[in-house]
Parts: C-alpha cells; structure tokens; sequence
C-alpha cells in the first residue's frame, strides 16, 4: 500500500492516481479509501470554528472527488467499488476550548476556595473567568451540586460543602470524542450536540477492488458507433462506453404557457365555476355583418372607419350572410321594422355588410352564437355563454395599446333578465378576480341600453380605472335574430392584457407581447390565481 503521506491535501485525487493506488494494493484492493488519505492536517488553532469547518470540507470533498472518478472508472468495467458511509461526531471550537482547558463548571469550581466555607465574590469570579465561563459554569456547576451561593454572603458563591474533588465528565467526553469520533453512551452524545460542543459528520468512503477491464490507462470510449467504424472493421475491437440506465439525463427543454394564457385559464375557471360554456372564437376574420351589423352599429359608425378597422383585400367580401336575418337587420337599420324602433333612417349598404374585416371585438362572436341560440332545434333555452380570445384594432402602437389584444367577454340570455342582474354579475365575477369596490359609469355601445363601463378603485395608482364595459342588449339587436319576445340578454367584455399586466407587474405591454420579451420571464412566470 502506498504511502498515506504522499497526498497532498491542497490536490484532489485523479483517475490516474486512483488506478495506480488500486494496482499497488494488490489483489485484496484497497479495503477503506479513507487510508489512502489518513486526515488531512488539523488547522493550527482549533477553536478557530472557520478552520475547522474548511477541515472537514477537504476531507469530505475529497471522498467526493474520489466517487466521481471510482464512478467512471466501474462504467468502463476498470474498477469495482462499493460504498460505505460513517457517521462520526467532530468537536465544535468550544468543544476543543474545553478538552483543552476543562468546562466552564470545572474551571469556575477550580477557582472556588476549598472546603466550602469560603466564598468568592461574583465580581472576583468575573475578573478571573471571563463573564461567559461564569454565565455557564454557574448554571452547570449549580446543576451538578458542586457549588453554591454563599448562603451569608450576598453575590458571592462558594463551593459545595463536602465536594472535594469533581470528574469533568464534559471534558473527558469531549477529548474520547476527539480521540474515536464518538462515546458509548448515546444519551451524552446527544447532550454535548444539545451544547453545541459536538457536531455529527458524515463521511462516505469506499472500498475498491479491480475490475475485469482493469489497467493503469484510461482509454477514450467510443460512444456512437459510427459508419467509418463499421467500414474499417474497427467497430469488433474498439471499446464501447457502457450505457447507464442509472443516469437520470438531461432535463428536456420543454414548453411553458405564457402569462396570458396563464390568466386564460384563470379566467375560465371563473366562468365555468358560474356555469358558463365557452363559446367557439375561431372566427378571426369574419363579416361585417357579424362583427357590426348584426349588432346594430350603423354602417357609418366611426369604428368601421379604415383608421379603426383592417380590412381583408382578397377575398374582400363574405360569401355567405343568412338572408332572411338579413332583411331583418336591414329593416331594423333602416326604418326599425317590426321592432318598435325607428331605426337609424339611412340606406342600408350589402357591399359594406360584406366586407371581410379582423374581428374588432369578441362580441362578433357572441352575435352570432345569439342568433344560433334563437334558432336552435327546439327552440330558445337560457344560455351564460363566455370566450376569451384575440381581436384586432388599426391602432397606433404605444406602452399599453397593441393593434391586437384579446378581449374576455360573456353574455347572459334568458326571460325577464334585467340590469339588476347585471349589476349583480359583474359584482360576482370581478368578486371572484378578487376586484370587490366596483363603481358603473353610464356610457354608449350602438348594440346596448343601457351601457356601463365598470371601475375599480385602484389603490396602487390612487384613483378609478376602468376595467370593463358592459350593458343589456338592444332589442333592435335581438329581435331580428329571432330571440322570443321577453328575452334580454345582458353582456360585458374586458381585456385579458390590462389583468395580466397587473398580476405580473409589467408596465410596458411590449414586454408581455412580442419580439421583446423575455422567455426566461416567461418561463419562470407563476401560475395565477386570483383570491
Ligand atoms: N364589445 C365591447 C368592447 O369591445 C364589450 C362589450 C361586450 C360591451 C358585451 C357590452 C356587451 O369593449
């Protein structure tokens, strides 16, 4: 076996080194690779805690180093190894304090006048101790019924009568601790780790021995067998590396959801907690007839401006419209029909109820949902419907305006609903987004009446923000699709950026959508839960 003594302790081993140790110890092999090493030395002050602790790192990396190689070297089949752990108990800076100079209970009863008669006073004891060995060491001293106060003399202590001699258990068990790493009895054990005199250490080492494929060289392993292998013949006498069936791999880069869709999923959850279903938005480039006249916006409404809407070039026009729902509306656009209503008193336009636009808002969706709600098989059932996806408006693009977002819309369909029940669902929903201090402001849509915009008093900013818009449907808008008499439908939308942007803390929409964000934020985005 090879000198312990060549070891340096600033080096860790190598594979080489370790082959060569193997080799020297014979056929027997090395039985405990602590020997190889013996301990590395001890720092020069041991009550210096840091030292100690760099101490027990090097040996305890130095097992480790030498696992890593003993690793490698069994998958080439080179060595065979097996690993053994042993749990040891090293003394703390105090600990070797006391092994050398006694406990602070032995050294206080040192200093005590023999006999027990005499007494010391607390101020002395202080100046010839130090404060803390006479904190501690009274109490123990105390504790052990090997001192006293005096019971005449005021603040001054004195040895127990009758105590002549004392055993510094503590000591004595600190410096067994120091010679073999542990004490027979466990129970004191415990209680100089309770002091925090010892520590417990794990220490793993091995036994090592020869493997079939032994040798001093370490060659390269193939790991692809490759066609100039297999060409040349090399293939029947290269070594091949082994697989490890063991290796827990690496981590597949995997896909993760982005923040919006996080909030997505949140807000569905809302939805279906209320007994909504989701309506089917895969309608992205839809008529104008859906996306504004079956919604009675009149056809010169600004919305439906160049500046507000993109239009499709090829094809430019819809193919299919319902006619007879599209004489309704034209009726009810035009003079009111038989709709109790005037109407907006123009020319309805075909070409322009044609045009083929990028939705501007989901409630193109919920239109035409409405209309296959009035004219399903077995007629009108109430309905809560709700989707949640991407709109497109011709807006110039700054922090917080993109020129397509995603709007979270529902509606409500059945008999005598009113804008009590309105009211009362938007406290409900935002409720549920943990949005209580809701204030309605009355406002205009061409397809409700009346129309609330919703505020929450926001008190981060110090003020009311809108955050959302809402109102009961126009009949001008039910009627025609053919909604039965006594109907109402109430309906609002918000957007899904302006929530999400609040649950993250981004300020610029640009950083939540884009070429500029970042996909570790993305990655390392929570999963939302509103409270
Ligand atoms: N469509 C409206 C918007 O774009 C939202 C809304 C939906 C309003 C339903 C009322 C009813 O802001």
């Amino acid at each position: 076996m090879s000198a312990p003594a060549q070891v340096a302790w600033d080096s860790l081993p190598t594979a080489e080194w370790t082959l060569q140790q193997v080799d020297a110890a014979g056929s027997s092999g090395i039985p405990d690779s602590r020997e190889l090493v013996g301990r590395p030395p001890m720092p020069a002050n041991l009550e210096d805690e840091k030292s100690l602790d760099e101490h027990h790192k090097r040996r305890a990396d130095w097992q480790m180093a030498l696992q890593g190689h003993l690793k490698s070297l069994e998958a080439r089949q080179m060595i065979e190894f097996q690993s053994h752990d042993e749990i040891t108990y090293a003394l703390t800076a105090e600990g070797y304090g006391i092994a050398h100079s006694g406990s602070q209970e032995a050294r206080l009863f040192a200093a005590l006048p023999p006999g027990g008669d005499e007494a010391k006073t607390l101020d002395e004891l202080k100046k010839e101790l130090g404060a803390d060995v006479l904190k501690i060491g009274q109490g123990k001293a105390f504790a052990k019924r090997w001192a006293r106060k005096h019971p005449e003399k005021q603040g001054a202590l004195a040895r127990m009568p009758g105590v002549e001699e004392i055993v510094d258990d503590t000591a004595e068990d600190l410096r067994e601790i120091r010679r073999s790493g542990t004490l027979q009895d466990g129970q004191r054990v415990n209680d100089l780790k309770k002091r925090k005199l010892v520590v417990q250490k794990k220490l793993l080492w091995f036994s090592i021995t020869k493997g079939p494929q032994f040798s001093l060289k370490i060659e390269k392993l193939a790991t692809d067998l490759s066609a100039e292998m297999l060409q040349s013949g090399e293939w029947k006498t290269r070594p091949f590396k082994k697989y490890n069936f063991d290796a827990e791999g690496v981590m597949p880069v995997t896909g993760a959801l982005h923040p919006l869709l996080k909030v997505r999923e949140e807000f569905r959850n809302i939805f279906f907690e209320m007994g909504f279903t989701e309506m089917p938005t895969n309608r992205f480039v839809d008529s104008s007839f859906w996306c504004f006249d079956s919604l009675f916006v009149p056809q010169q409404h600004a919305a439906r401006d160049m500046q507000d809407t993109f239009f499709i070039k090829s094809p430019a026009a819809a193919k299919h419209i319902p006619e007879d729902y599209l004489s309704r509306v034209t009726a009810a656009h035009e003079d009111g029909g038989p709709y109790g209503s005037t109407g907006y008193g123009y020319k309805f336009s075909r070409d322009v109820t044609e045009k083929l636009v990028l939705r501007t808002h989901t409630t193109a969706v919920s239109a035409a949902m409405l209309y296959e709600l009035a004219n399903r098989p077995g007629g009108f059932k109430p309905a809560k419907m709700f989707s949640i996806d991407r709109v497109f408006r011709n807006e110039a693009v700054d922090a917080t305006h993109l020129a397509e977002f995603h709007q979270v819309e529902g509606v409500v369909a059945d008999y005598n609903i009113t804008l009590g029940d309105l009211i009362g669902f938007m406290q409900i929903f935002f409720a549920k987004m943990g949005v209580t201090n809701l204030r309605f402001k009355p406002a205009y849509n061409p397809y409700t009446e009346p129309s609330l915009e919703i505020f929450s008093y926001h008190s981060g900013l110090g003020k009311w923000v809108e955050i959302g818009n809402s109102g009961m449907f126009r009949p001008e808008m039910l009627r025609p699709m053919g909604l039965p008499e006594g109907v109402n439908v109430l309906g609002w939308g918000l957007s899904l950026e302006r929530p999400t942007m609040i649950r993250y803390g981004i300020n610029n929409i640009r950083d939540l959508v884009g070429h500029k964000i970042s996909i570790t934020d993305v990655e390392r985005a929570p999963a939302v839960r509103f409270p």
